[in-house]
């Protein structure tokens, strides 16, 4: 009988900050062609048996190095004989083979998954076990490299009480079942598929399965299943869906097939992130799962079709074709990105979908990139891998990818996937070879376009017209700012499509075309127009720069009505906006009556494109206002957009009254038409609330109770939340008592609050945290407050920095529980050199005090020690 090693502690190493360069990167010296783990399970204790298979893969006699958090190692068995010549360094276990060039390591751990409140590695959320491995948790199960380009056959046998674990899974294929001694089962496990560590996966549990099947394009029969707790069964079959049209889009756009006779994707509750890719074994997060029109919102239908369809594209873009190293992460995210933006565009509107991503994009990517965190979309460094995964890899990465598509076309851009796929199925691959097959595949020269992955910063284009004779030109100059360690930039590859057109009815315009700008001053040449042509810039966003173009109200109003690309109509009607608000935010004259009529000439499209009217009329976001200033000003800010929502609320309210008039589509409707008037109606009853009409609040609460679904319901109480009415309190005591036993909608409840505009929204925060349903254990609760609360600018800027104390209050109590979903709270507190010198001692304050807490993270030590620089 081996004697067990025993976890040391439960939490991750301490805070030394080691830098990682990603110019360091070194083969790995062994490689583990299969591994096969004994798991014996237990909530409290779960006892794990390693045998790995590894072969030296580098010349040099070096010893294996095996990682290890918060794991002990008590005996060492190298091909089946106790071995004494190892060492403990760190948490990691070193063996000397000597000059063995191939063995078989056996190591057991002991592991506590109830005291694992990190949330990664095994873990127990509810009554069943779970794993999360990616990035480094797989560590914290057994030793092992750990490191992506450490790729192995598993085989895996769970053992455990039948009662409490009636469902037991793993990757691949399932190969042998069969009964224990006390009333314990076991089963085994077969994964194909070489793969990382990162992507091996466990869980246990009494879970009901939905089944479905779906026949490939070579004509293999797949067995899919989604497991839930019992009762969240009839919540699954949109992610089913989701999930088949995934497979079939992927088989058609994209020529890639599933590769194993079983899919299963398993719901938690308890989950740091959106979901993960584990081969063959999805793992989500319940919001990404579970919907019904009573319980989701539209929102949140198309966040579960996103996210299926995301973890699916995986399969191909970061499992079969997976990372050499952490660095290379946008490798796998900016293209799964990119690939389910294009899937979602396909299954509704484009252009709204475009809109959406644009505006995601600009609220977290832009500060990101214009912060003390910004970086680049393959980073150079870092202290730990948890904080970068990013907007900037994820979205940003999507956007580059995007650009690519664009500067190849379709066709060209599938000869290039094709490439990439064929030439490094099976291989762990980096940003550089995905390029390469790109400029292969696409036969196109990418070697400035590189720049992308190298440089960080928002590109500026500074556009201006220019007139000689009848022709009309536009010169660009292109900057970039500096990011910390890039004091100066190159010039990027840009595609901008751009068109023309005279708004003298001359009819004269430039069709669409792409430009690619290459150099930091360029003359791009129009045509010829007999007056200034209205200029339409950067259509369907087609790289992520921000725009400096002066243009008067009258061309942006002209756009907004005419333009042909709807995307560029959002952007001119969205510029009147913005400017019309930055000038009343600088105390100058502002051009309101441009705005009204321009979102008056807008609604008339309500009833033919009720999802992008709905879009367009919507003002810009407080945060994206502030982008445009030199120093925020977050109370001018919510008084001048309240101001313009109330004018447009006012001198519209007939239109506002019309579209609410007319009956709401059934709630079990889920076409983009009944989803697009869905939404027109609740920023309708937004814009009627701003105006502060009487009958308002009992409008909202006849809306909040006689809606037959969550999007309706929702948006009214959210409205409702804004006010100060009775019917606010009591919507959402009705909300409360509704729906307490339902944690995803509870937590809308939490989120509707911290959201508010109300001026004491601060502390209803504070008092919200000590609410009995509010928790520390659960990510999903946390953000719903906190992270709903950073986002609400005015509040979370309120002048006497309670809002920062609130904010890392959260953070020190969370760090010792969860340092990771601890750390992705700190950048709003980074944002400090946005704001007037009073704010900014005080964000810069309370960064300090977090640093000053003994035993941080070093997860927390990154983000805080970074923000304050
Ligand atoms: N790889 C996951 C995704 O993008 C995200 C994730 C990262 C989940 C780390 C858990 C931990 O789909
Ligand atoms: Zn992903």
């Amino acid at each position: 009988m081996p004697r067990p090693a025993f976890m040391t502690d439960a939490s991750s190493a301490p805070a030394i900050p080691v830098t990682i360069h990603r110019g360091d990167y070194r083969r790995p010296e062994w490689q583990i062609p299969d591994i096969a783990l004994d798991f014996a399970l237990g909530i409290t204790m779960t006892r794990v048996t390693a045998a790995l298979s590894v072969v030296r893969a580098a010349p040099a006699p070096a010893p294996l190095l095996l990682r290890g958090d918060g794991l002990a190692a008590a005996e060492v068995r190298v091909d089946g004989a106790v071995w004494n010549d190892w060492r403990m360094e760190g948490g990691d276990l070193v063996i000397d083979l000597g000059h063995r060039d191939a063995a078989r390591i056996e190591v057991d751990t002991l592991i506590d998954p109830s005291a694992n409140t990190q949330l990664s590695g095994l873990y127990a959320s509810n009554d069943m076990l779970c794993t999360q491995c990616e990035a480094e948790g797989f560590r914290r199960i057994t030793f092992h490299p750990d490191r992506p380009d450490v790729l192995s056959r598993y085989r895996v046998r769970m053992t455990g009480d039948k009662a409490a674990f009636p469902v037991l899974l793993s990757n691949g294929n399932r190969v042998a079942t069969g009964e224990g001694a006390g009333g314990t089962h076991w089963a085994l496990w077969e994964d194909p598929w070489p793969k990382p560590s990162y992507l091996f996966a466990l869980v246990a549990g009494d879970l009901v399965v939905n089944r479905d099947r779906f026949t490939t394009m070579s004509g293999r029969e797949v067995e899919l299943g989604i497991w839930v707790r019992e009762g969240d069964l009839e919540r699954t079959h949109h992610a089913m869906a989701a999930l088949k049209h995934s497979m079939r889009w992927d088989e058609e756009v994209y020529g890639r097939e599933y590769d194993l006779d079983l899919f299963n994707i398993v719901a938690v509750s308890d989950f740091n992130m959106g979901a993960m890719e584990n081969k063959g074994l999805n793992i989500f997060n319940t919001r990404y799962i579970l919907a019904d029109p009573d319980t989701a919102t539209d929102a949140d239908f198309d966040g579960v079709e996103g996210v299926v369809a995301h973890e699916y594209f995986h399969n191909w873009s970061g499992n079969r074709v997976t990372c050499r190293d952490w660095f290379q992460l946008s490798l796998k995210e900016g293209f799964t990105v990119y690939r389910d933006q294009s899937f979602s565009a396909a299954m509704g509107s484009p252009a709204v979908k475009r809109i959406e991503d644009v505006r995601l994009l600009r609220a977290a990517q832009f500060p990101e990139d214009a912060g003390p965190l910004a970086h680049p979309i393959r980073p150079d460094s870092y202290q730990e891998i948890s904080n970068f995964y990013t907007a900037t890899v994820y979205n940003k990465g999507a956007e580059v990818i995007r650009m690519m598509a664009t500067l190849l076309g379709a066709e060209r851009f599938r000869k290039g996937t094709d490439l990439y796929f064929d030439r490094h199925d099976g291989e762990a691959a980096t940003c550089e070879d995905f390029v390469c097959a790109m400029e292969e595949g696409g036969d196109i020269d990418l070697g400035q376009f590189r720049r992308w992955y190298e440089q960080a910063g928002t590109p500026k284009l500074h556009l201006a017209l220019a007139q000689e004779g009848r022709d009309w030109f536009m010169d660009v100059t292109q900057t970039i700012p500096a990011t910390p360690g890039q004091e100066t930039k190159a010039p990027m590859m840009i595609p901008l499509r751009l068109a023309a057109f005279a708004m003298d009815g001359s009819g004269a315009l430039l069709p669409e075309r792409l430009a690619t700008l290459t150099d930091a001053v360029q003359r791009i040449p129009l045509g010829q127009f007999a007056a200034r042509p209205a200029l339409s810039v950067n259509r369907g966003f087609s790289a992520p720069v921000i725009i400096d173009l002066e243009r008067a109200s009258g061309e942006l109003a002209w756009l907004a009505a005419h333009d042909d690309d709807p995307f560029a109509r959002y952007e001119a009607l969205q510029q009147l906006m913005l400017d019309t608000l930055v000038a009343a935010v600088s105390g100058k004259a502002d051009d309101r009556e441009a705005v009204i009529g321009a979102v008056g000439q807008t609604l008339e499209g309500a009833v033919n494109d009720p999802a992008f009217v709905a879009e367009a009329a919507l003002l810009p976001n407080e945060a994206f206002i502030g982008d445009q200033m030199v120093t925020v000003d977050p109370d001018a800010i919510r008084r001048e957009r309240l101001a313009l929502q109330m004018a447009i609320g006012t001198a519209l309210e007939n239109e506002w009254r019309a579209i609410l008039a007319r009956s709401a589509p059934a709630a079990t409707d889920p076409s983009p038409e009944a989803k697009g008037r869905r939404r027109l109606r609740g920023v309708a009853l937004a814009y009627l609330a701003a105006s502060g009409l009487e009958d308002v609040p009992g409008l909202a609460f006849a809306i909040f109770s006689q809606a037959d679904g969550m999007t309706e319901r929702q948006a009214a109480l959210a409205t409702l939340a804004h006010g100060d009415s009775d019917e606010r309190t009591h919507a959402l005591d009705i909300f409360y008592q509704r729906y307490r036993d339902n944690p995803l909608v509870l937590d809308k409840w939490f989120q509707v609050q911290a959201w508010s505009q109300r001026a004491d929204t601060v502390a209803t925060v504070a008092e919200l945290a000590q609410h009995p349903d509010f928790t520390l254990t659960n990510p999903n609760r946390v953000r719903s407050l906190y992270g709903a609360f950073a986002g609400n600018q005015a509040a979370f800027h309120q002048a006497d920095g309670a809002g920062y104390r609130l904010l890392a209050d959260l953070v020190i109590a969370l760090d010792p529980r969860n340092p990771q979903t601890a750390a992705r709270m700190i950048p709003p507190l980074g944002r400090w050199r946005r704001f007037d010198e009073g704010r900014q001692l005080l964000m810069k304050a309370e960064l300090e005090r977090i640093l000053a807490q003994p035993g941080l993270s070093r997860d927390v030590t990154e983000q805080a020690s970074k923000s304050l620089m």
